[in-house]
């Protein structure tokens, strides 16, 4: 028997009748622009290499004194004016991000206080360009739990800041930028349906950035060695992207009950046109319920579907009751899914 002096919250806990809906979404990109052709100055490329093999056409790129707590801070406000939620009235930030501005403290701290969100438990969420669909489902916890009744789920990127501008396999794919989203629970809406979350330690090792932690601390010899820029096996991770993103998509909609030509829109990680294709092909989408922009703004990592979500919105295809398919990718390896009734 349950002792009857200790109050145990938690028993109240009852998901009937609640609810974790996005009320609003924001997202910011830096001015810079970085073009196709001001890489082919930089590095032994060409545009129609870039356009052919990945759809990238120019990416954003922060300006020096710009961080990743900056470009997130920017999203957030946008999309805390959009929900109408003071930001006093936020309970919690939950930051993706593989660019803190510093290894600590954790980003959405300078978050927190850069919004005056002073109420909020923060912290961060690495699960690299998976991080907002990972970010969305631990939200999802507290407010389903009622713990929390208002939480704000940013990914934010500063990739240009562990890019090597020197390795053409990589530097041509990457851009800055931030998305944010408002949780609450709304009424007369599923809200967000199902997030499956998976990863793959086995294959840590194709996608990486090897120095900065305790395992090749900062130092003279790991920068001359170039230890602390991004490193990928470009074709692996190809193949596991498709196969996870897809995999976690059918994961996702049988748990709902739902055929792919229920969703209105399939907002996949922006990483590669190709990828993106050839995940829509075996999910027997039709071309148009694909959303892109990786045309303009590349591999956003934690930020990219968001900032696609803010667009896909922003853009009218998708109104308030349709269906939408978050499908992410990333180093881990990690990937997830989701379904939102918007
Ligand atoms: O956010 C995490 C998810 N990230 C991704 O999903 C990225 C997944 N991978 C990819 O998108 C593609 O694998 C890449 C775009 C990175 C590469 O495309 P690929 O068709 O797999 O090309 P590849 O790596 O097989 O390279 C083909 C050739 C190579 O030359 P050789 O060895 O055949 O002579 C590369 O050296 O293309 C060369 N190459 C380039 N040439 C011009 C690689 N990068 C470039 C470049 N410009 N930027």
């Amino acid at each position: 028997m349950t002792n009857p002096a200790i109050k145990n919250p938690r028993a109240e806990h009852d998901f009937v009748g609640r609810t974790c809906s996005i009320s609003a979404v924001g997202s910011y990109v830096p001015e810079k622009v970085l073009t196709n052709a001001d890489l082919e100055k930089l590095v032994d490329t060409t545009d129609d290499w870039i356009t052919s093999r990945t759809g990238i056409r120019e990416r954003r790129i922060a300006a020096d004194d710009e961080y990743t707590s900056d470009m997130a801070t920017r999203a957030a406000q946008r999309a805390l004016e959009r929900a109408e939620v003071d930001p006093a009235d936020v309970e919690l930030i939950i930051l993706a991000t593989i660019t803190p501005d510093m290894p600590f403290p954790a980003t959405a701290c300078l978050v927190q206080e850069k919004i005056g969100a002073h109420n909020a438990a923060a912290f961060d969420v690495e699960a690299a360009c998976s991080g907002f669909v990972y970010g969305l489902e631990i939200g999802q916890q507290f407010i389903m739990s009622r713990t929390y009744d208002t939480v704000l789920v940013i990914g934010a990127e500063k990739l240009s800041s562990i890019v090597d501008w020197e390795d053409r396999n990589t530097c041509v794919l990457f851009g800055d930028g931030a998305g944010a989203a408002v949780l609450q629970n709304r009424e007369n809406t599923h809200g967000l349906l199902t997030a499956c979350m998976g990863a793959d330690g086995r294959k840590a090792s194709i996608l990486s950035q090897p120095g900065g932690g305790c395992l090749h601390p900062a130092t003279s010899q790991s920068v001359s060695d170039r230890l602390h820029y991004l490193k990928m096996d470009g074709q692996e991770v190809f193949k596991n992207a498709v196969t996870a993103m897809t995999t976690a998509a059918r994961e996702a909609l049988a748990r709902c009950e739902l055929e792919i030509d229920r969703i209105k829109c399939i907002i996949p990680h922006q990483a590669n046109m190709r990828i993106l294709n050839a995940v829509g092909d075996r999910l027997g989408a039709r071309e148009d319920q694909v959303f892109s922009n990786l045309q303009r703004y590349g591999n956003t990592s934690a930020a990219s579907v968001a900032i696609a979500l803010d667009e896909a919105v922003e853009q009218g295809q998708v109104e308030r009751g349709d269906l939408i398919l978050l499908l992410v990718f990333g180093a881990g390896l990690t990937w997830g899914a989701a379904v939102i009734e918007w």
